[in-house]
């Protein structure tokens, strides 16, 4: 057990990096907290005008969710690595140095899925894409991704997934929740958009 514990806290770790904000604070981008949604994550940052910057937070915030998983697979094996992977999520959205005031866990959790099955990874990368590509929504592309993550689990043969992704995709719409009244409002912004 305090293997766990400590597993856990690594990826909590790993997730806790806010990358979006450090980023936009570095390369002098203005404060995030008081553009569009104010949120933390890669659609965020994209409203600041850098798709640079945009694409380099995608980037790491999902390469935290992969590099606490496949550090945990190397060293603890496969359950572990789920269980890291899950706290890097949990870190990015709560990080102890935003006063758990942190993101929405897209990036980070399409990370993880990707190092922890690839084909489940690939699936809801392509899935979040053909859903923003149509409706022109980034959080209603995250929401049908993280949605059918489970599905993908099962139909790819990944069934020992299906739990952590049905998880994640319930805390993913935790996460959504003013997007998702937005949403059915018919205001949320379309990509883009201020
Ligand atoms: O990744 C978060 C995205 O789904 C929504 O971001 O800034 O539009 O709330 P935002």
């Amino acid at each position: 057990l305090p293997i766990l514990i400590l597993w856990a806290v690594i990826g909590y770790g790993f997730g806790s990096i806010p990358f979006g904000l450090l980023l936009t604070k570095a390369m002098g981008l203005g404060n995030l907290r008081e553009i569009g949604s104010g949120n933390i994550g890669t659609t965020n940052v994209l409203r600041t005008g850098s798709k640079a910057a945009a694409a380099l937070t995608l980037l790491l915030d999902g390469g935290k969710g992969a590099a606490a998983v496949l550090l945990a697979r190397f060293l603890a094996g496969e359950d572990t690595a789920q269980l890291a992977g899950l706290a890097a999520f949990i870190g990015h959205c709560f990080p102890i140095w935003l006063k758990f005031k942190g993101g929405k866990g897209v990036a980070t959790f399409l990370g993880l899925i990707l190092a922890l099955a690839w084909p489940v990874g690939i699936a809801c990368c392509a899935t979040w894409l053909v859903a923003a590509a149509i409706s022109r929504i980034s959080s209603l592309g995250a929401l049908i991704s993280a949605a059918s993550s489970a599905v993908w689990a099962f139909l790819l043969g990944f069934s020992s997934l299906m739990s952590l992704a049905i998880i994640l995709a319930l805390m993913v719409f935790l996460r959504h929740k003013e997007n998702i009244a937005r949403l059915s409002d018919g205001t949320e912004p379309r990509i883009g958009q201020k």
